[in-house]
């Protein structure tokens, strides 16, 4: 087995007696995409500046390609770092942004042009060389961002939250983008992220966090349909959550919940599954879809609020309207069974500032 690019061996990170990071064992794959996602104030960016070296663990040991690094300096980690405020130097050019971290490694000057030239080039960006960054759209400074810290030939490319300060259009573009780069480079990549798509569409790996710990991880294939406990489930859109006959908890997402007439024989669920009867209480139209908000009782017998996207196109049976009385259908393929320790944990996410940073930790 080769060494991981990097690794946190039972990390932590208390501020006072807040404990921001709690003992977390984590290993970096080499030459992969890996994603830290989980909502506001769960540890994301404190994990990134520890890997960074930008703040000292209170326990643990990091590891970067197998040599304990807990000490090191961000400036003796060869790191590239891409916060969510990229912090450009505005009277620099393009090309002298992205020359300045091989300039502050004393490599020579035609060297680090050249060098600047090649990854204004991965980036898209030649073209644009000699203008400043205020002549530049929020996606072309971030992309320069994201050249500065290529440039610097990092072991690891640590990214922040890069595409928050997109709009909607140009982040999923971005997101194509940095999947490209990642793989024509082979960089090892650790990307920071609250939005589940972005995780989703762009990790080899996803890890995700909850108040400081780490709840799940893997690759997205075997994560989404598998989700751990209710709170992995929620996070990653999973609406309705029953409780089976056995006391077992399992979640359902809205797409997958069938709308059936209510004198569809149980037989329906052959294939396994389970059929409850319910009442629309609501049906809103989405275009594409109709959402269903539907009570039922579930096996256990609770009273349980369900949501349901009923496609027109493709559904079986007349369209769902308030009143009625159906039947529905989830399959035994879609369900994911949760573990029950965790379920009763709350699962709003604590509010947080992210801490701020200063526009130099940008080029290590
Ligand atoms: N320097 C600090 N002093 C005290 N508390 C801090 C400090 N930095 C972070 N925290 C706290 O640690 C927790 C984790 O913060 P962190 O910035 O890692 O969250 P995050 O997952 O990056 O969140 P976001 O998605 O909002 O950026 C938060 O509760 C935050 O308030
Ligand atoms: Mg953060």
């Amino acid at each position: 087995m080769t060494t991981p690019a990097a690794e946190l061996v039972g990390v932590s990170q208390r501020f006072g007696s807040f404990t921001a990071v709690d003992s977390i064992d984590l290993q970096i794959p080499r030459g992969r995409l890996t994603t830290l996602l989980g909502p506001s104030g769960c540890g994301k960016t404190t994990t990134l500046r520890m890997l960074a070296g930008y703040s000292a663990p209170t326990s643990g040991r990091i590891l970067i390609d197998g040599d304990d690094a807990t000490r090191l300096p961000p400036e003796k980690r060869n790191l590239g770092m891409v916060f969510q405020s990229y912090a450009l130097f505005p009277h620099m050019t393009v090309a002298d942004n992205v020359a300045y971290g091989p300039k502050m490694r004393k490599v020579p000057a035609a060297e680090r042009r050249r060098r600047a030239g090649e990854a204004l080039e991965l980036v898209g960006l030649a073209h644009l060389a000699d203008r400043k960054p205020k002549q530049l759209s929020g996606g072309q400074q971030q992309r320069v961002a994201l050249a500065r810290a290529i440039a610097i030939r990092p072991r690891l490319l640590l990214l922040d939250e890069p595409l928050s300060n997109l709009d909607a259009r140009l982040r999923v573009q971005m997101r194509a983008e940095i999947r490209r780069i990642q793989s024509e480079t082979g960089l090892t990549v650790v990307l920071v992220t609250h939005d589940q798509d972005e995780a989703l569409e762009m990790s080899d790996e996803m890890v995700l966090m909850r108040s400081g710990k780490i709840v799940q991880s893997g690759a997205p294939r075997d994560v989404f349909p598998a989700p751990a406990d209710r709170f992995v489930a929620e996070f990653l859109g999973y609406e309705n959550f029953l409780t089976l006959a056995d006391g077992r908890q399992a979640a359902v997402r809205p797409e997958h919940l069938r709308v059936l007439p209510a004198d569809t024989s149980a037989a329906t669920s052959a294939d396994g599954g389970i059929v409850l009867d319910a009442v629309v209480l609501d049906v809103a139209y989405r275009g594409v879809d109709l959402l269903v908000t539907l009570e039922a009782t579930d096996p256990a017998g609770n009273a349980v609020r369900l949501l349901a996207d009923h496609r027109a196109d493709t559904a079986t049976g007349p369209t769902p309207s308030a009143g009625d009385r159906v039947r529905l259908l989830a399959p035994e393929a879609r369900l994911a069974h949760l573990s029950a320790d965790s379920t009763a944990a709350p699962t709003a996410p604590t509010t947080a500032p992210t801490a701020s940073t200063a526009p130099t930790e940008g080029i290590s």
